[in-house]
Order: C-alpha cells, then structure tokens, then sequence
C-alpha cells in the first residue's frame, strides 16, 4: 500500500518483560488507565491528541501568535473552520469536551431529552450534568456485530421523530448526530441519512448539532460507499455535511491532527453571544478560548491534512488492514471495519465470563499482560447504568474493546504485534477470568476505577 508519509523523529518504546507488566497491572489495581504510558509498547487507548504532527504543523507552531486578544493564529484558524465547516461564528476550546459543557449547559434544562445517534462517555456525561437524558437512537442495525451494514452509524429517523411526537419539541433542545458513531464501532453515518436527520430537525425547529469529532474519516467512507460521491474530494464532502446542520462540537485531537483543542462552532448569533460569555469565564477570551496560539495554528494546518485522501486511504487502511487480519485469525470484530479503531466483541470472545464479570476489561488486561498493549474497554464499566428503582445494574447493549489507532504513528509491524498478542490470548481464553469493580462510581468511573480479579 502507498505510504504518504516518511518518519523524522522517533519516539522510544520498550517491551517490558512479562512478570514486570503483571506487576505494573496490579500497581495500577487493573485499570490501563492507571498505567504509566513508558510502561507500554503499542498504545491504542485512544486516537485523541495522539497523532504524529506533520513538519508543517510543527514548523507553524513557531509561528504561533501568543497574543491574548487578536491573535494572527486565531484569524488563521477562523478562514479553515469557515473554508470546511461553513458555520457562521465558532470558538476554539481546549478540548471536545469543553465545548461540549458549554452548549449542553446552554441549551439543556433538567428534564429535557437529548438524541444522538450513540454519545461518546463525555458526551453523555455532560447532557447528565446539566439535568437532561441522553438518548442514543442508532438503527438496530448498529448492535448487532457481524451485521453487514455501510453506514452503521446512521440514526433511526423514525425513532427520532417518534421521539418527538412523543416528548414534544420544547423537551428536546438539540439533536446531534456523531460522526463517526464511536460508541458504536466507528462507523459512519450516510449523507442520506444526515439529510434526514436535518429535515426533521427544521420540520420541528428544533437546532441539529454535529458531533464531528471524526468527520474526516466519514467522509472519506462517504466517498468510498455511497452513492453518486465517488467523484467527489472529502472536503467537498464535508462542505455538504456541515451545511445541513445548524452547529458542531469538534474535538482537534482527533481530526485536526493536533495533539489538544476542540471548537464550539453555530450559526446562531444569539447562541453565540451565550456560548461566548462561558467561553471566557472557563476557557478564554474568544481569540483562543483555551488554547495557545501555536495550538491554533496547528489545527488550522491538521483539519486539511485530515482531509487528504491519500492520508486517509492510509489511515483507514491501517485500521482495515489490522481488523481483516484479527478476521482472518477467527477473532470477533465489530463489522464491517471502522475508521479509527477496530472493536473486539468481547462478549463473542470471551464467552464463558458473564457480562456482570466485566468480560471486556477482563481482555483489556490480557492484552496488556500478553502483549504490552493498552487498549479500551466500551463496555460495561464505561456503560452500564443503575437501575434507580431496583438497584440492579443494566449492562450495555455492546460489550467491546476499543483498539484505537493513533494517526501517523504505528508501523504495520506494530499492528502485527497486536494481532499475534490476540492469537495468544485466543489459544488460551479459557484461562482468562473475569473482574470485579470495588472503586468508581458514576458515567465516568472508568477513568478511576480499581478492579481484582476474580
Ligand atoms: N465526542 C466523541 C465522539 C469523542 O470520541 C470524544 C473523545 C469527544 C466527543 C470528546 O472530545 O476528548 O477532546 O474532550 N473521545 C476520545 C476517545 C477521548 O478516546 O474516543 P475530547
């Protein structure tokens, strides 16, 4: 496969031995998260803020205006977010999750009802902190894992308007679609379906929100599988996309290929003059809103780097590349292949631990102890909800483990380390046990909790 890049600077990794990673796992009371990253070889917790910047982008970082009020980087950054996404007004923020917390706690009251077509954990978190009830209204599709489908990402657009029928429009202050659906394997959502999602929303008034954390990437799938694109560039694509809807919350450590930032972008002018005053009280003065000058430039150089296509059939090759390879080893995916992660069906895998055992944590650990690889868990320490009447805990749908891939920053040689730590751990599963959850509590414990074995 062309390879549209060559490597200038390297980072050391190291292998430890098997007996020091079963210690650094117990040091970290079995939570990868709890880990120190030198401890690790091959490091697929996450695609965010991981990326390997080009020399442009690194060479822009000297060119960073530092200026608290007008910086040059800003109006940089402003012609990019107004060249791809169009919106009217935006604000860079640190990171994805802040603007997050500054639309949601604008526009959500308690009581109110958010759909999305899955919400990532901050996502999801964050419509909890400000009183409302996230709703994922995927296509049924999307929980079945061997489902064949080229656009699993799309929403339910009966579901929604039955929603909204049902609720009313004044309970519902957004609707947001997240592209791609991480949640959910990362898989891509049609322009088709966008479209639908937009008319309904006009046909209630009611403002649509992107979640376009991964937009390049879905493009890109647009591109390759839906009808009447295949001639089209992903920036032309991405043009369409963000017309159709009225605002976008964006992490720029995904496809901005930066290593922090996120945006908070509307057409709203009354919204914005909202955002804008939480902007500044936590984040900063509507020039840089959280980040530095230099950040700024880089996103402005990464969202168009994204947007390449020879970069993103490699990107998405190499995800393509590591999942057909875990197929072919009789290792259950979600399928088809997702754009920056492939997801191991932990419940197909590890059949004979119960999904209260936390089965998917249960291979994160393996991997880890296998291999030196960290990946995610989405699954049941991440989703599972407690039933406020009963007590009982409700177990997610999907019970998965995330291997996400860093962009620009692996080597087919890595990618073939995790899949023969898979074999590994495949030819010997029966020995695997599961795990008990004895600290965090809340949406986001998986960030703190402690586990023991079983
Ligand atoms: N929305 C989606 C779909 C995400 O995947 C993330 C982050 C966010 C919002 C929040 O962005 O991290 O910049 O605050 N996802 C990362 C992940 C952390 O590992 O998938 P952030």
């Amino acid at each position: 496969m062309f390879k549209p890049y060559k490597i200038k600077v390297v980072e050391p990794v190291r292998l430890l031995s098997r007996a020091e990673r079963e210690r650094k796992l117990q040091e970290a009371d079995y939570n990868v998260f709890r880990l120190r990253a030198e401890d690790i070889y091959i490091d697929l917790l996450t695609d965010s803020g991981t990326g390997a910047m080009s020399h442009a982008q690194w060479g822009a970082l000297m060119q960073g205006d530092e200026s608290y009020a007008g910086a040059r980087s800003f109006y940089r950054l402003e012609k990019a977010v107004k060249d791809i996404f169009g919106f009217r007004y935006f604000m860079p923020t640190h990171q994805g999750r802040a603007a997050e917390h500054i639309l949601f706690s604008t526009l959500v009251k308690p009581g109110d009802l958010v759909p999305n077509n899955m919400h990532f954990d901050t996502t999801r978190a964050n419509v909890l902190a400000a009183g409302g009830e996230p709703i994922d209204l995927v296509i049924e599709d999307a929980y079945d894992p061997t489902k064949e489908h080229p656009f699993k990402g799309n929403m339910d657009v009966d579901a929604l308007e039955a929603l909204i029928r049902k609720h009313g429009r004044e309970r519902i202050p957004l609707i947001m679609l997240t592209i791609t659906n991480n949640s959910g394997g990362g898989q891509p959502v049609s322009l088709k379906n966008i479209r639908a999602v937009s008319e309904i929303a006009r046909a209630y008034r009611i403002p649509f929100f992107l979640d376009a954390c991964r937009f390049a990437e879905n493009c890109f799938f647009i591109k390759e599988r839906e009808p009447g694109f295949s001639q089209k560039k992903p920036i032309e694509i991405a043009r369409e996309i963000f017309a159709l809807a009225d605002g976008m919350t964006f992490s720029a450590k995904k496809d901005a290929i930066a290593n922090i930032g996120g945006l908070l972008a509307m057409n709203d002018e009354d919204l914005y003059w909202r955002c804008v005053q939480k902007l500044i009280l936590f984040e900063g003065f509507p020039t840089y809103g959280g980040l530095a000058g230099r950040d700024l430039e880089a996103i402005a150089i990464g969202l168009y780097e994204a947007l390449d296509e020879e970069y993103l059939r490699d990107r998405i090759g190499q995800t393509r590349y590591m999942g057909e390879r875990l197929k072919a080893e009789k290792i259950p995916i979600i399928e088809p292949i997702g754009g920056h992660a492939v997801y191991i069906d932990a419940l197909r895998f590890l059949p004979h631990i119960p999904q209260k055992e936390l089965p998917a944590q249960a291979l994160v650990i393996a991997l880890y102890r296998e291999g030196g690889v960290r990946a995610v868990e989405i699954g049941s320490t991440m989703f599972a909800k407690r039933d406020e009447k009963t007590g009982q805990e409700i177990y997610p749908r999907l019970e998965l483990v995330r291997l996400a891939i860093p962009r620009r920053v692996y080597t087919q040689e890595h990618l073939d380390h995790v899949v023969e730590t898979l074999k590994q751990i495949r030819d010997q599963r029966d020995t695997i046990r599961g795990v008990k959850l004895i600290f965090g509590e809340g949406p986001l414990r998986h960030f703190i909790a402690r586990f023991v074995p079983l």
